[in-house]
């Protein structure tokens, strides 16, 4: 049995204030819950003090990006150890909008995916289409390159230290969800293509997220497909009562 995943993408949102402030709002609402794995991602100014503030809590913690190298002379990078360090079990690899505005490729995301496995953090890898990709009918060929660039070399055993999450961009801060069959058609080959890759014991194990305008109305439908296993929240995420909304769909 896959551990449905929900997960918290704070992007550029919060101060350390606020991002404690919206951690202690959820804590109690989500505390309960066994059954997700729950996951907070804040700016990196604030994740080691929400870290100390989620001590004791059923909520991970994790960064939005990392680099590959484990120090050096990188002005401005951080190595996956310092995200460790700081308190975080997983990190955000690969999100749409790293790979549209800040150059990242799937050769990047391999390098930080497999850095990042190797410090111990789980990672989770972004992979999704854009609408010029989707209308003109090359979604599984996208996806397929960036799901082998992303995790060539990545040995089957492995894998599960590692969640997807597809994430089509035209849904991303849209409002325009993919609908449940949408979505569960493009996990179900990504499971398949994972099955062909690393075998099906590995492929029946990876968590495959959902991500783009998840919502408490809508998280049910989605979560309910086979292959959907979480949801990789934005806008929701920011606020305590609807991502708890979110975290307890099943409840
Ligand atoms: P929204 O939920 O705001 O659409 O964002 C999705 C996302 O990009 C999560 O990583």
């Amino acid at each position: 049995m896959r551990k449905p995943v929900i997960a918290g993408n704070w992007k550029l949102f919060k101060s350390i204030a606020e991002s404690i402030a919206l951690v202690d709002g959820l804590k109690p609402l989500v505390e309960k819950n066994r059954d997700v794995e729950i996951v907070v991602a804040p700016v990196f100014t604030a994740l080691n003090r929400v870290s100390e503030a989620l001590k004791g809590s059923n909520i991970n913690l994790a960064a939005q990006d990392c680099f590959w190298e484990e120090e050096g002379a990188f002005t401005g990078e951080v190595a996956p150890k310092l995200l460790k360090d700081a308190g975080c079990s997983h990190v955000i690899i690969g999100h749409s909008e790293r790979r549209q505005y800040f150059g990242e490729t799937d050769a990047t995301v391999n390098k930080k995916a497999k850095a990042a496995i190797s410090a111990g953090l789980t990672a989770i890898v972004c992979v999704g289409e854009t609408l010029e990709e989707r209308e003109s009918g090359r979604t599984f060929s996208v996806i397929e390159t960036q799901i082998q660039g992303s995790l060539d070399g990545i040995p089957a055993e492995t894998l599960a230290n590692v969640i997807i999450a597809y994430e089509p961009v035209w849904a991303i801060g849209t409002g325009k969800t993919a609908s449940d069959d949408q979505a569960q058609e493009v996990h179900s080959f990504i499971r398949g293509l994972l099955s062909r890759l690393s075998g099906v014991t590995a492929a029946e194990n990876v968590r495959i997220l959902y991500g783009g305008s998840v919502k408490p109305d809508n998280v049910k439908g989605l979560m309910g497909q086979s292959d959907i296993d979480g949801a990789l929240v934005g806008g929701a995420s920011l606020k305590a009562d609807s991502f708890a909304a979110i975290v307890n769909f099943n409840a």
